[in-house]
């Protein structure tokens, strides 16, 4: 905290100098999964992140290479390769935040849910040694199915006896962008102003935009809610299908989850007004995870926010009790798999 508030002094100092730079960067982020497809443009846009003094890149194979060409870049954090195991440690030691895209994509033809059995066990083993280095840090999950493997290191780090549930985030920021985009491009807005909550979990017809929510104000007709829930619901598979076999979302998907670091570090930094949506533990609703919008700070989740789930249309509160059953089911089978674990 001291040197976060340090930093944002500094930052502030810096702002009216001559060459308008921020001087201070004091962020360590590690990425698990940084030589993948997400990883790599995700490395790529942490290092032009002006918090960040070192970024750490893990995975179990070609790493090296991806850590020297962008240690090449002018800019402040020093890019560090870490391969297998015996050096997933040392990554993570003083990790203020840890992105997780380990893992398998989708092909077509496949749910996210095909991908717990390779996925569950590459998030469990990360999350055990987040646990012992860096017990302490963010931790961000991106690797599907992301409504269980949330609860998959949820329970590993009850087990460490260091879970807490305000640094656990499941990124569903994807969904947020994709509804921003559709959204503004269905009804001709401006996209930079905006913001859609998607709410409920990540996977088909669990992630639920809320387009009565929509900021600024938009009407939109019966057909357009139907079709735009639709399409926002599916846009991964858009992604896997156009991909044909190559895998699924990883630019747009390293871009939203850049976003979500960033937002994270300003949180830790000082910044007061940090919103953004994640899957993350929560009382919203009757289910033990659920995605909302949450305001971030120093200590992670800072608040819920319940407004948001207030006066829904009649097709939201359908859409959204309907959605419960497949969620809970993904929650327990997450929960389920490390419980069995011997
Ligand atoms: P990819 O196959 O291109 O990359 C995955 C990387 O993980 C590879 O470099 C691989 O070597 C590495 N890896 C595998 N096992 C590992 C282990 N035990 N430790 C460390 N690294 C390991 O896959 P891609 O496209 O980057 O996707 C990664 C994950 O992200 C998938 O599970 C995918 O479903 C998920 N995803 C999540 C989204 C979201 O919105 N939350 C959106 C898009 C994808």
């Amino acid at each position: 905290a001291l040197r976060g508030s340090f930093a944002l002094k500094a930052r502030k100092a810096n702002r009216g100098s001559r060459y308008g730079l921020q001087l201070v960067a004091s962020y360590k982020v590690a990425i698990l999964g940084a030589a993948g497809g997400i990883g790599q443009p995700l490395a790529l846009l942490i290092k032009m992140s002006p918090l960040v003094s070192a970024l750490n890149l893990y995975d179990i194979a070609n790493v090296k290479g991806v850590a020297a060409d962008l240690s090449h870049c002018n800019t402040p954090s020093q890019v560090l390769d870490f391969t297998g195991a015996s050096e997933l440690g040392d990554c993570l030691k003083g990790a203020n935040v840890v992105v997780i895209p380990a893992g398998v994509p989708r092909k077509p033809g496949m749910t996210r849910d095909d991908l717990f059995n390779i996925n569950a066990n590459i998030v469990m083993t990360l999350v055990e040694a987040v646990a012992d280095n860096c017990p302490d840090a963010f931790i961000h999950i991106i690797s599907n199915p992301v409504n269980s493997t949330v609860p998959i290191a949820a329970e590993v780090l009850k087990q460490k006896g260091v879970y807490n549930p305000k640094k656990l985030f499941g990124v569903t920021t994807l969904d947020v962008v994709r509804a921003n985009t559709f959204v503004a491009q269905k009804k001709n807005l401006k996209l930079i102003d905006v913001d859609v909550p998607v709410i409920g979990g990540h996977a088909g017809i669990t992630i639920l935009p809320l387009l009565s929510k929509t900021k600024p104000t938009v009407s939109f007709t019966d057909e357009e809610v139907e079709q735009l829930t639709v399409r926002i619901q599916n846009a991964g598979t858009e992604v896997v299908e156009a991909k044909a076999g190559a895998g699924s979302a990883t630019l747009s998907m390293a871009y939203a989850a850049a976003r979500f670091v960033e937002s994270s570090l300003r949180a830790l930094d000082g910044d007061g007004d940090v919103y953004e949506c994640s899957f993350v533990q929560s009382d919203l609703t009757n289910l033990p995870f659920f995605a909302s919008r949450i305001k971030l700070g120093r200590n992670g989740v800072e608040a819920l926010i319940p407004s948001d789930l207030i006066g829904l249309s009649e097709y939201e509160d359908k859409t959204l009790e309907a959605l419960k059953p497949e969620l809970k089911a993904s929650i327990e089978k997450g929960i389920a798999f490390v419980q069995k674990q011997p």
